[in-house]
Parts: structure tokens; sequence; C-alpha cells
């Protein structure tokens, strides 16, 4: 961990700090206290100057100030004139060691308008499949009482098909399945990185694996991208000066951009990981949100050695069904195997069975996704037109989300909506080092909540009242 924290990191781990009663300056000096107190802000950190701090909270300088006071007077943190305010070497620690932790709004209570995840609604679909005899295969896998942690092989099967149907020849004994593809990321992060590693990731990237990175240890480096996907010469600069250990990548309808590499920027990719030999991650989970024909895998153009792919329906069918996939080489899926069975020993085979008689019908739960995310692109278009027209995103791309830049401090838009009931993921919390200080991400997983979203948004905008000393 770097020691100084910026005001937009130091927001995010304060999710959640003001949603009690109380004086704001008690509150914040309350929340700040417990992160010294469990690891979470080491000892020695620089803190963010009062006005950092105070802006990307969306409260005044004097409750922060006061706040600091009184951390100050408890001797958690001390001020000394041009070098800021430190936590102190001598305050005491009582948690686990220091994360960024980018799913801190998971654990918020639900708020009134809580547009902070961006999962789906089910698919229809789902009913037809639970409709239908799916539940046969279980009745004859109850009979057997040994743990499968390679997963059922009727899913093996099934996963080998998905791919093999986009142009991505597989074979059942290189998929591993998991429970989702944030599971798979996890055991892989296990397995492959060692804290101290490199990897190189889009900016902005998914916030869930800048999470998992951050736990294991391991240094992210973000890499620019366009319309097409990562600009490549900036990729090989990075290759050249970091020397990572794996690219993490999310090449097809992505989350969070909605960009998808065009044909010509995956060869280029593709060379390049051809020509330094460094692992790509192809994190497929968003992979079938894309709008135009589907482009196929990354793992279609590169060395076995080199593709590990990761995949999951929760995009299609269900976020519930909490089963996902990693497919790569055999000793790859071992390493993953071993962290899988000191973790979880096995995968729940009911979920597996069901994950299986849905990916057959998997073309369907597309076609029926993409024309229910177009409609909501398009309502989503036409309110933030309406209500908040000074906010500008690109409504052609596909994805499960619009990519928005308010033109204001998104950090600071976020903390004063929260305190509205209203909950968004600023944009710094998709980038490995706090870039998109105005960008906003906007889910299109409920149209409901967005027409009632959108309009207390823009009432918020209207009396964002950046306090007089900030
Ligand atoms: C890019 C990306 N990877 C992984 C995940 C986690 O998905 P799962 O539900 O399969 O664990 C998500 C979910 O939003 C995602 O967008």
């Amino acid at each position: 961990m770097s020691d100084r924290i910026s005001g937009s990191r130091l927001a995010r781990q304060l999710a959640g700090w003001d949603g009690k009663d109380g004086a704001l300056h008690t509150l914040l000096a309350h929340a700040i206290r417990e992160l010294i107190r469990s690891g979470a802000i080491a000892r020695a950190t620089t803190l963010p100057s009062q006005r950092e701090l105070a802006q990307a909270l969306a409260v005044s300088r004097t409750t922060v100030g006061h706040a600091y006071q009184e951390l100050g007077d408890e001797g958690w943190i001390s001020t000394h004139h041009g070098s800021g305010t430190r936590v102190r070497t001598t305050a005491l620690r009582s948690g686990p060691l220091a994360e960024d932790d980018r799913l801190g709004t998971y654990a918020i209570p639900s708020e009134s308008f809580d547009l902070s995840s961006g999962v789906l609604s089910t698919s229809p679909l789902l009913r037809r499949v639970l409709r239908s005899n799916w539940d046969q295969d279980l009745r004859r896998l109850s009979s057997n009482d040994r743990f499968m942690p390679w997963g059922i092989n009727e899913l093996r099967v099934a996963v080998a098909h998905y791919y093999a149907e986009v142009n991505t020849p597989t074979e059942p004994d290189q998929v591993l399945a998991t429970n989702g593809s944030h599971h798979a990321l996890t055991l892989l992060v296990s397995c492959l990185l060692e804290p101290g590693d490199t990897v190189l990731v889009e900016d902005p990237t998914y916030r869930g694996a800048l999470d998992v990175f951050s736990r294991r240890g391991v240094n992210v480096v973000g890499i620019a991208c366009d319309d097409d996907g990562p600009i490549p010469s900036e990729l090989i600069a990075a290759i050249r000066k970091h020397t990572p250990r794996m690219i993490y990548t999310i090449p097809t309808a992505h989350n969070v951009t909605g960009i998808t590499w065009s044909p010509r920027r995956r060869e280029q990719i593709a060379d390049s990981i051809r020509q330094f030999g460094v692992p790509l991650l192809d994190d497929g989970s968003t992979a079938d949100l894309h709008s135009g024909p589907h482009p196929g895998h990354l793992a279609s153009l590169l060395p076995a050695e080199l593709s590990i792919t990761i995949g999951s329906l929760t995009k299609l069918f269900w976020s519930g069904l909490r089963v996902g996939w990693i497919r790569a080489t055999e000793p790859v899926l071992k390493a993953a195997l071993n962290a899988r069975v000191t973790s979880d020993l096995a995968g729940s085979i009911p979920s597996q069975v069901l994950t299986s008689a849905c990916l057959p019908i998997a073309n369907d739960a597309r076609t029926l996704r993409r024309k229910e995310l177009g409609h909501t692109r398009t309502l989503a278009t036409s309110l933030i037109k309406d209500w908040l027209p000074t906010w500008e995103f690109d409504e052609s791309r596909g994805g499960a989300c619009l990519w928005i830049n308010t033109k204001v401090n998104s950090v600071q838009l976020a903390s004063r909506l929260r305190r509205n009931n209203i909950l968004i993921v600023p944009g710094p919390d998709f980038s490995p080092c706090d870039n998109w200080q105005t960008h906003v991400r906007i889910p299109l997983g409920d149209p409901g909540l967005l027409e009632e979203a959108i309009p207390a948004i823009s009432k918020t905008v209207g009396i964002l009242n950046f306090d007089e000393d900030m």
C-alpha cells in the first residue's frame, strides 16, 4: 500500500460512514478511527488534506477539520506543517492488513435507489428450463456421495459446446467448474500470482478484479484504451517496463465501458502476447452482452499455454446460479483445482445441473438479453437527455451499463447522492490509479428503477451545493 491515500480512495473505504444519526464530524471521526483500528489504513499513511477529503465526501471542510481534530486529540493521527496529516505509528491495530476494498457497496444496506450493482434481471428462459425435466440428472447424481471438485461432467461438456459454437474449439477436460467467474478469478490469482507481481489491466476495468488483485498484494498497472480496445503501443511499452506476470482483460462488452475490441485490435494484442509470452486472462463474463455478431474469444487467437478464459451465465440467465468456469491448460487447471479444494472442497451440484440445462439455449437467451438491454439503453438515454443534459456518453456501445462523463467530481457526487439514498459507483472505483474522476456507471438492469432514479439524481445534481470553504 502506498503511504499516501487519495480522497477518492478514502471515500470508497468510508462507504456508508454517514448512514447513522449523529453529528457528521463525529460519524466521520468514528469511521476513520475504525479503518485505522482494523488496519485498512496502515500506520504512517498520509491522509488526504481536509479540502480534498471534504470534496470527495461532499461535506464542508469544517466537518473534516473537526473529525481530524478529534482523531488528533485521541492520538490516532498527527498533523505537521508541510507534511500533512498522518496516521501515528503508535496507533493500535486490531484487524487484518490493509486492502483497497472496491466491493464495499455490496455491504451497505440496500438504499432506496441502488444503482451500484450491474446485476441483470433473471431471464424468463430460466423459468422455461425450470418447468422442463432439468432435474433428471440431479436425481441420478444424488446417488453419488463424493465431492466433484472439477465439476460435473454434464457441465464441462456443455461449456465446451458453448465455446465451440463461437469458433473456440474446446474439450471438456479443458474446463474446471467454479462458483461464478469472480470465484474463478480469485482462484487463478491465488495460484498464479505472488504478492509483488505485476498485472496489466485495461483502465477502467471490473472493480471486483481490482479488489482481488489488491487482496493478493499484486501491483496493478492500467493500460489506456480507445474505442477498439487497449492501445497496442501502450500495452507493449507497459510489458517492457513492468515485465508483468499476467494481463487481465474484458475484450467483449467490457464492464464498465461497453467496448468490444475490434477484430484488428484482437489480432494486434494476440501478436504482442505471442511476442512477449505473457499469459492473457480473458474475462468473458460479459461476452454475451455484445451488440453485434459474436466476436469469439481471444483463446481462438492465442497459443493454449498463454490463454486463460473465465465465464459464467450470470449475465445471461441468473446471478443466483453461482456457477462459472475456467478454460485453460491442464497445469493451470490443476493449480486452480488445488486452490479450490482448500477453499470450498467442491461446487454445488444442483446449481451445476441447472446451469448445464441452460447452456444449450444460450443463443436464445443472448438474443433476448440483447433486445431487453437495447430497450433499457434507449429508455436510459432519453431519461438522461431530459434530466441530465450535460452528461456525456456513447449510447451505441454494448454491455450492461452506461459509462457516463458527468463533468463534475463523481466521488463527491456519489457521496452527496448516498446521503439522499441513491447509491452509484464513481469512476475511480474502476481504475487502478483513481482515474475517471468525473465518470459514473449507470447500470441498465432495471428500467423501473432508472425511471425513478434519474429524476432524483437530477434533483440532487441541481442542488449540489459545493461548500463555500471547499
Ligand atoms: C467483468 C466481470 N467479471 C466477473 C464478474 C463476476 O461474475 P460472476 O457472477 O460470474 O461471479 C462480473 C460481474 O459483474 C463482471 O462484470
